[in-house]
């Protein structure tokens, strides 16, 4: 009984054996850490590149415009230290086991949090009806892709905005908003919102705000009031200085008939010599 137990053991490892060895090479992995990578534009990342293959025989990552410098090796593994990482780019980590190459690639995601949110209200006095722009500056950011821009009215949301589809190269992120003023907007605080999210792959979450800007509404009537107070007033000064200016002419033109032809000046002095 006991004997019978131990050969079936042995057939069974026997059997192990011979299928793995038919099969001339052996099951195996490349695994490329991190799976996401995510660094900020110009500094290092490790990238970790391991097998489980039994006996690796090559290994080893490939990049492309990126210093690489292995660190930290052993059979099953190799570390690199990837310095200055400018750009998003591609690497392939690779393994070669029985003399069979694998290989796995990951996407360095390069990122650059939202430092300064620029935010301006155009123009900051509005007649109510009228419109006026809020414009939105987020300098040197990415990836656009990540980025979200809130604009708010106090704490309240007024537009939201997610970068979906940009060209790579772009890293400057403008959101241009046209309101039209209400009256109840008088005195609200403006501002803008940055968020960069890169979660799930990576737990990086960057937030920015920009300064508050103050918004001034003038109601039309208010307005008419006072355009009717300069117009009413410009006439009036205009009434009384055609009155005097004709009452003036006028004068002289009386005076010279009756006395004859002489000059305004001569009219002048003697009109003081009468009064003197
Ligand atoms: C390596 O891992 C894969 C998948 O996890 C598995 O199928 C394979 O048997 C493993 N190879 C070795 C040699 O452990
Ligand atoms: C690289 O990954 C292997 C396998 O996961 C691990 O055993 C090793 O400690 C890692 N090396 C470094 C430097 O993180
Ligand atoms: C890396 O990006 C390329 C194209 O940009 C894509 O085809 C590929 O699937 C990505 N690889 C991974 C591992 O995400
Ligand atoms: C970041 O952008 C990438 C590429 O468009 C996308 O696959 C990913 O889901 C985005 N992540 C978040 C948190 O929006
Ligand atoms: C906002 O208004 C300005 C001027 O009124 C106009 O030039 C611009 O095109 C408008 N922008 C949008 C996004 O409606
Ligand atoms: C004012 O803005 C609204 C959207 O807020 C837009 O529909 C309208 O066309 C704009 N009017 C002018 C004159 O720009
Ligand atoms: C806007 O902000 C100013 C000072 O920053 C504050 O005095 C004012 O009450 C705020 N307005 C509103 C409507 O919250
Ligand atoms: C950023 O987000 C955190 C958590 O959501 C929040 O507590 C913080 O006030 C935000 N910062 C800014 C500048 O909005």
């Amino acid at each position: 009984m006991e004997m019978w137990l131990f050969s079936a053991w042995d057939l069974l490892a026997f059997l192990t054996l011979l299928s793995s060895t038919v099969a001339g090479e052996e099951l195996f992995d490349v695994t490329v850490w991190p799976e996401w990578p995510t660094v900020e534009a110009g500094q290092a990342l490790w990238i970790n590149c391991s097998t489980n293959c039994t006996h690796p025989e090559k290994g080893g990552i490939e990049t492309r415009n990126i210093n690489k410098a292995v660190w930290k090796e052993e059979t099953h593994w190799k570390a690199f230290y990837l310095a200055d990482i400018a750009q998003d780019s591609h690497i392939i980590c690779y393994f070669t086991c029985s003399g069979t190459q694998k290989k796995k690639s990951a996407n360095i995601t390069v990122y650059r949090p939202p430092e300064q949110v620029i935010f301006n209200l155009q123009p900051a006095w509005v007649i109510v009806g009228k419109n006026f722009t809020l414009t939105c500056h987020v300098p040197n950011v990415g990836p656009l892709e990540n980025l979200t821009l809130t604009l708010l009215q106090g704490t309240e949301m007024l537009h939201r905005q997610t970068f979906k589809t940009v060209s790579k190269v772009l890293q400057d992120a403008w959101l241009v908003f046209n309101v039209t003023a209400r009256k109840e907007d008088d005195k609200s605080n403006f501002s803008c919102y940055a968020e960069l999210d890169l979660r799930p792959h990576s737990e990086h979450f960057f937030n920015a705000s920009s300064a508050l800007k103050m918004l001034e509404i003038f109601e039309p009537s208010q307005n008419n009031q006072m355009l009717i107070t300069i117009i009413i007033t410009t006439l009036l000064l205009l009434i009384f200085v055609v009155t005097v200016c004709l009452c003036f002419v006028y004068g002289q033109h009386w005076r010279k008939q009756r006395t004859g032809g002489y000059g305004v000046l001569a009219a002048w002095r003697i009109h003081r010599n009468r009064c003197v």
